[in-house]
């Protein structure tokens, strides 16, 4: 008999995470405090002293990822003093030194960012999302995220030069090349990495919580059912319930009781689902005896989903 869990830890992330399980977890998803904001709310970290609070904290979570597993880091660099800090670039290059893999840089653009005047610069609308691996070859389920072609098979698709016929790999000397005319015909492509999504606090009892869609994109792209989410600055616990409904294990950590406590009411089981056993999962579990089990979802079967 197969569960999927949803595991809820209270305290500080470079100390809880040392109860879970080397090479165990297949994504991580997270937005950790940004430096010096919100320190009202949750205290903010100083930006110079970022990046030697953070690498306590990423070196565990190398441990507990799997080989084919990836980390996505929100984050975005603070103005100090007119400047922008440059503590992200920092930490980039010390995860490196660490011994991550820097593989992408995604964006998120926030729709709904508020309009405001600044004299120096303008409203700021993105946000980065750093894909971090453990290796070159990483569980990536791209079909689960195409998008529908839209406009490009109307136009550029439909005059297509040369070039475009061709696989076109001299230009920048790249080694990458692209043959547009194999996408004639097709209703749907894979996506850019840029993300449009609007900002959503409102209807979330704290002050940065994650739009759902965040999450829910990277666990299609890095996951399938029965994998195991972690999150380890939680906060009102948007990746937990979204990795729940798309039945996949999951593991939250929050340092402020006050969000804790929100999580663990909030917790609610769902269907059961039917699974193979996975054996991984299994030993793991027996390893985290003192994690709050928010959410149980047991199978009724073992046999193989009848769904599919
Ligand atoms: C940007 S918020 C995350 C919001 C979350 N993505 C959501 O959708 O609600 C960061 C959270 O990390 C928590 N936090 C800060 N320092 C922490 C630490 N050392 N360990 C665990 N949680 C921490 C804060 O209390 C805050 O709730």
């Amino acid at each position: 008999m197969i569960e999927i869990y949803t595991d809820i830890f209270l305290g500080d992330s470079a100390t809880e995470l040392k109860k879970i399980a080397d090479n165990s977890v297949d994504l991580i998803i997270t937005s950790p405090p940004y430096a010096d904001q919100r320190k009202s709310t949750y205290g903010g970290i100083r930006h110079d002293k970022y990046v030697e609070w953070f690498l306590p904290i990423s070196e565990q979570l190398l441990r507990v990822l799997k080989a084919t597993g990836t980390f996505v880091l929100n984050i975005k660099e603070k103005v100090v003093e007119g400047e922008r800090s440059t503590y992200v670039m920092e930490l980039i290059i010390a995860m490196r030194k660490q011994g991550w893999l820097w593989t992408e840089e995604f964006i998120w653009h926030k729709k709904n960012s508020y309009p405001g005047k600044w004299p120096n610069r303008f409203r700021d609308s993105w946000e980065r999302l750093l894909q971090f691996n453990k290796e070159k070859q990483f569980a990536m389920y791209q079909d689960e995220v195409m998008v529908p072609m839209g406009d490009w098979a109307k136009t550029r698709l439909k005059n297509l030069s040369n070039t475009d016929k061709t696989r076109d790999t001299s230009r920048v000397g790249s080694g990458f090349g692209k043959n547009i005319s194999n996408w004639v015909d097709r209703d749907k492509a894979y996506p850019t990495n840029v993300l449009h999504l609007a900002t959503e606090c409102n209807n979330k009892n704290h002050s940065a919580a994650f739009p759902e869609e965040l999450p829910e994109w990277f666990i299609k792209l890095f996951t399938k059912e029965n994998d195991i989410v972690l999150d380890p600055f939680m906060g009102s616990g948007t990746t937990l319930s979204v990795a729940g409904r798309m039945k996949r294990n999951s593991i939250g950590i929050e340092i402020v009781p006050e969000y804790y406590n929100m999580v663990k009411q909030q917790l609610q089981p769902v269907e059961a689902y039917l699974f193979e056993p996975k054996v991984k999962y299994e030993e793991s579990k027996s390893k985290r005896s003192d994690t709050v089990r928010g959410t149980k979802h047991r199978n009724i079967s073992s046999k193989k989903d009848s769904k599919s």
